[in-house]
């Protein structure tokens, strides 16, 4: 093909994508430390107190063409995405705080940045949530919907889109709420008629995420899970994101020790180092800290954080490295460290001839600080997906995994969760809805 032939093909491709013009709403479920880091973040970075560090649609940039082309232009230059002066915010919580308020209590940020943003963050104050002690053992909600069955709040939830979307122009929906307890599939979350049974039935097996994600799917907005509960990771949520192209990605924000693991894990698969054990432990000591003390709530944790290691390292290519490693998690609430998370891990390698060595990891972090962009992040990128043609009703995002500690794929599919793998397939599907090249890291046309 050539050059000329490539270039109209790039500009219908990036043509049929729909401009990001007027206001995006983002409703975030739960206003907590996560939700209040990342929107008085965002006013910070509007009024130009600080910078979007850490987040990639602000500061990352994007490689185009061949190395010695020196193209690398800003993601956010190259793909249309909304700014973040056309941000708008509003959100559920089963607490009545407003954003201060509740930023406040989280004590992430300082009270001097806070007071700056303090005239903003006052005016986003919370709608009543859906909210069912059942699903959150520690938390007691007072400022919650009432109605006469599950179906009757997924209405109120879809009323409350239907006001919001009066005053935006697009609107996408995020969970930021607490974990709930570890739920499995049933023959309810099966297809989207079973699901809308269970609905009208209050079927146990329905969560109130579950309740936000059917009402935003069924408005056609997309939806983000935060947290690793069972919430759109199923056959009726896919099959509603799809129909109504609103689109879907997996979940559990991949923010401290999972980053690593993920960092790490394929670096000794890269070198076939061997693995024997790894033991990671955290001490945390903010709400989620309490929340996940509960054990119902923590096996939700616990699963979505044992997965990343299994999938890396495929013990079934390679039965000598890592068949049988030992991986430990725990989590422990320690309220004197606040949103300020301790995480150490163990790492039993071997080498050589089978000579055993060690790896300690003492990651000293800021757990909102880290989730904040990411939140951003996927908010901003799964409203692109909605604008662009090839992806808005394909369902499930997984060029979004890199984000997540649970990536959610195709049927029949193994997730993927090496983050630089992770790394490439999403920037390759900007490259490729913007009709660019793809990258394939080759390389041997320089030696020609
Ligand atoms: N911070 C991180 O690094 C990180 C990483 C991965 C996942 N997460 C997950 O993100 C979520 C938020 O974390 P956080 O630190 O902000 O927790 P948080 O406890 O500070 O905030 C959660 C908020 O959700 C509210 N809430 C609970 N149930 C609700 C419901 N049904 N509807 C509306 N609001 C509800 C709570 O009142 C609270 O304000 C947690 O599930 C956590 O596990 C956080």
């Amino acid at each position: 093909m050539g050059t000329e032939e490539q270039g109209v093909q790039k500009n219908a491709a990036a043509l049929a994508i729909a401009p990001a013009t007027g206001k995006l709403g983002v409703m975030v479920v739960g206003l907590g430390a996560v939700a209040t880091t990342m929107i008085a973040g965002v006013e910070a970075i509007r009024q130009g107190l600080a910078k979007p560090i850490g987040s990639l649609t602000q500061m990352g940039t994007i490689r185009l063409g061949k190395r010695a082309d020196n193209t690398s232009p800003l993601i956010q230059d190259f793909v249309p995405l909304a700014k973040l002066k056309d941000v708008v915010f509003t959100g559920w919580d089963i607490f009545e705080d407003n954003v201060y308020e509740s930023a406040a209590h989280a004590k992430v940020l300082d009270e001097k940045t806070l007071a700056q943003l303090k005239p903003y963050l006052e005016t986003i104050k919370p709608l009543p949530a859906v909210f069912d002690q059942f699903y959150v053992k520690r938390l007691h909600g007072t400022h919650v919907k009432t109605g006469k069955n599950k179906l009757d709040l997924a209405n109120q939830v879809r009323a409350d889109i239907q006001n919001f979307r009066k005053t935006v122009d697009r609107v996408v929906m995020i969970w930021a709420a607490s974990t709930e307890i570890f739920l499995e599939q049933t023959a309810v979350h099966q297809s989207i008629e079973a699901f809308e049974a269970g609905l009208e039935a209050n079927d146990p097996g329905i969560a109130p995420s579950q309740i936000y994600a059917y009402a935003a799917l069924s408005e056609g907005v997309p939806f983000a899970n935060g947290a690793p509960n069972l919430t759109v990771d199923f056959p009726a949520m896919v099959e509603l994101s799809k129909r109504n192209a609103a689109p879907i990605c997996g979940k559990d924000f991949k923010t401290g020790q999972t980053l690593m693991k993920t960092i790490l894990a394929p670096a000794f698969k890269a070198r076939l180092l061997g693995v024997k054990g790894w033991f990671s432990t955290n001490i945390l000591g903010n709400r989620d800290g309490e929340v996940l003390d509960d054990p119902q709530s923590f096996k939700t944790k616990e699963e979505s954080k044992l997965g990343s290691l299994d999938y890396i390292f495929q013990p079934e290519l390679y039965p000598d490295l890592y068949k049988d490693i030992f991986h430990k998690i725990r989590i422990n609430y320690y309220p004197p460290r606040g949103d300020d998370k301790e995480a150490w891990d163990n790492i039993d390698i071997f080498g050589w001839l089978g000579y055993p060595m060690q790896i300690k990891v003492n990651f000293l972090c800021r757990d909102s600080i880290l989730a904040a962009p990411i939140a951003l992040d996927l908010v901003l990128f799964l409203d692109l997906a909605k604008r662009t043609p090839s992806l808005r009703s394909i369902g499930i995002q997984e060029w979004l995994s890199f984000y997540l500690k649970s990536p959610q794929s195709a049927p029949g599919l193994y997730p993927e969760h090496d983050l630089f793998i992770q790394s490439m397939k999403l920037k390759n599907t900007l490259r490729h809805i913007m009709g660019a090249d793809l990258i394939t890291h080759l390389g041997l046309e320089y030696y020609d």
